[in-house]
């Protein structure tokens, strides 16, 4: 995870810091255990780093006092060595000449440090960050330039990295390279930059490089160099792509937080992801053509993005298809099967998230096509699938995903009745779809007030369990997964038939068990809510309006009634009560939804 930043303006910027600290912000997503910057101005190096989050960090160490042209930010997601300020990026070297910044893990960190040790450097941190600026310091101490000694350093490293690095001797350059983690260049008028994301250097430029695996370069003011490590120079001719993100969409408004703000915002979210689908005709159609030639498909996905992979693949089920879904993090073991002739669809929001990418990358060893949903199309596993179908969500600023989770669905709807080459059923699909944004708006309206009233109920218990047949538990693991994320009540989602093998032991008299009941009512649940009923659970059932039957009513001690719909908008909205309770759960409790502990929006280590 982490998130680094680095710029080299046109010329010296009293605002350097600022700029550092905005970027920063729209980073803090990746992680915000502790963050830092450095600047160099007036031929030394000036740094300062604390833990906290970045509004915090910047006014307690004034980050606005720092000024310069060229300069290196970092949020940090904690991997080795625990949140502390000694821990906090930028490292430096002994002579403290050279900062840099790291997002990734450096595998062979201890034999590096210890070669530097026995060399006499001093190492302050327990990060493997910090080999980097002594192994640069080593270097060049036997007269080598900066450039040289930092390709050097990087060849030397093995592990995943995205690292840039400035240094007094160079005062006008920034120094990167990347392998797995992710990095961009960003072409401005006034600066280049470098960063883990575009969205953090958008108020400089939309025009960026997005740097592949094993590139390694410099840039200052008018010229960027970009190299293969053990290869030549880069033609960048070709390289630089232009993305359109209004400004605006970063934007709070006039929300407490991001994660209501993106829940609210499915009505029009969704609209944009199918008219993408609709128009984005070439790249849809690509897609269901290597899915059309599949023996098997197989869903992979982490966190949200796996709920998502177990409604793609349960829906293509449902329509006669073979389909799997694997958690990305246990795709090593599960692809061994997967071979030539089978299709790999690769559900990642940020497409970043390494799981997923490691997966894509062996099933691409093992012959296999992949077909990507992501919600970048400039990201990895978007550059390195078959095809990818872009979800056209929005940014999604909160650690916890909402809008891009009923993206992924709809999507995912859309694309297994496509694959049915049944033209008149793709008609009724997109029909029923189109209605999305009028009815999402509805289910949001009609289950805000008792979300409310149900959090604080929620706010002060310890557990529930949330549970569904067939599409019912897929649903209700994304509403676990939700309130556990954001409200830190443990939640567990177990298919509702299962529960008796186990969970039903630990339901006490009020404790909550959630029922999720979605597209035809699978009688065998009443059986189960009257189960937990009989050992005085607290049972709130969420279903379709006219489908409660005598039993679930009597037993039910709040029920949930969406708009009746059809299965496929169904699969995509009935999620959206347990969002709002997940978020009314957490404001309850006074947690900050956005920034959950521990967590962060895209995960870049394994
Ligand atoms: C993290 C985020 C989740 C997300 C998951 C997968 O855990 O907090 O919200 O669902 O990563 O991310 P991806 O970008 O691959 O969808």
């Amino acid at each position: 995870m982490c998130g680094i930043v680095a710029i080299t303006a046109s010329g010296r910027r009293e605002d350097l810091g600022l700029i550092l600290t905005e970027s920063l912000k729209r980073l803090e997503y990746r992680g915000y255990d502790s963050v830092g910057i450095a600047v160099i101005d007036g031929g030394a190096l000036r740094l300062a780093k604390n833990v906290g989050t970045v509004d915090i960090v910047a006014r307690v160490e004034g980050f606005a006092r720092l000024s310069g042209s060229v300069g290196v930010g970092h949020t940090r997601w904690a991997t080795h060595g625990a949140p502390t300020r000694e821990n906090a990026h930028p490292h430096t070297d002994c002579g403290r000449r050279i900062a840099v910044v790291h997002n990734g893990i450096i595998e062979n960190y201890a034999e590096l440090r210890e070669m530097l040790r026995s060399r006499g450097h001093v190492f302050t941190s327990e990060t493997d960050t910090e080999v980097v600026p002594h192994l640069v310091e080593e270097l060049k101490s036997s007269g080598t330039d900066t450039y040289s000694a930092f390709k050097k350093a990087v060849s030397a490293l093995r592990g995943a990295f995205a690292i840039v690095l400035i240094d007094v001797d160079e005062p006008r350059r920034i120094f990167f390279a990347r392998r797995v983690s992710p990095l961009i260049v960003g072409l401005g008028d006034e600066a280049i930059l470098a960063s883990s994301d575009i969205v953090s250097i958008l108020p400089f430029t939309n025009r960026v490089i997005v740097l592949n695996d094993d590139e390694v370069g410099y840039a200052e003011p008018g010229l960027v160099f970009i190299e293969a490590l053990g290869g030549g120079p880069v033609d960048l001719g070709g390289r630089v792509v232009r993305v359109e993100y209004a400004m605006g969409e970063f934007e709070k408004g006039p929300y407490e937080h991001y994660m209501l703000k993106e829940i609210r915002e499915q009505p029009h979210s969704l609209a944009q992801t199918l008219s993408g689908l609709v128009s984005a005709k070439e790249e849809v159609e690509r897609a269901v053509r290597i899915l059309g030639g599949s023996d098997t498909v197989y869903f992979i996905g982490a966190g949200s993005s796996y709920h998502a992979s177990l409604i793609g693949a349960l829906y293509l089920r449902y329509l006669g298809f073979r389909a799997y879904a694997i958690v990305a993090s246990e795709a090593g073991a599960y692809l061994r099967g997967v071979r030539e002739g089978d299709v790999v669809v690769a559900v990642s929001q940020s497409g970043e998230t390494i799981d997923t990418l490691l997966a894509v990358r062996e099933s691409i060893r093992r012959g296999a096509k992949v077909v990507a949903l992501v919600n970048n199309p400039l990201s990895t596993i978007a550059r390195e699938a078959d095809a990818y179908v872009y979800l056209r969500s929005g940014p999604e600023i909160s650690v916890a995903a909402t809008k891009t989770f009923t993206s992924q669905v709809a999507a995912l709807v859309y694309l297994g009745s496509a694959l049915t080459g049944d033209s008149s059923r793709v008609d009724r699909v997109l029909e029923s779809l189109r209605r999305l944004p009028d009815v999402t708006a509805l289910v949001i309206e009609s289950s805000e007030s008792v979300a409310k009233s149900l959090a604080k109920r929620m706010s002060s218990v310890p557990s529930a369990y949330y549970l569904g047949r067939a599409f019912g538990y897929p649903i209700s693991a994304e509403g676990a997964l939700k309130i556990k994320e954001v409200a830190y009540v443990h939640a567990e989602a177990y298919p509702a038939g299962e529960s008796k093998h186990g969970p039903i032991s630990l339901v006490v008299c009020g404790f909550p068990v959630f029922f999720t009941v979605v597209g035809e009512l699978d009688e065998l649940i009443e059986g189960n809510i009257e189960e937990m009923k009989a050992r005085g659970a607290y049972a709130i059932t969420v279903l379709p309006s006219g489908m409660a039957t005598p039993v679930i009513e009597k037993n039910s001690d709040v029920m949930i009634q969406l708009p009746r719909l059809s299965l496929e908008v169904s699969l995509v909205t009935h999620v959206v009560p347990y969002q709002l309770l997940a978020y009314y759960t957490a404001v309850e409790r006074g947690l900050d939804p956005d920034k959950p502990r521990n967590l962060a929006k895209t995960v870049t280590v394994f």
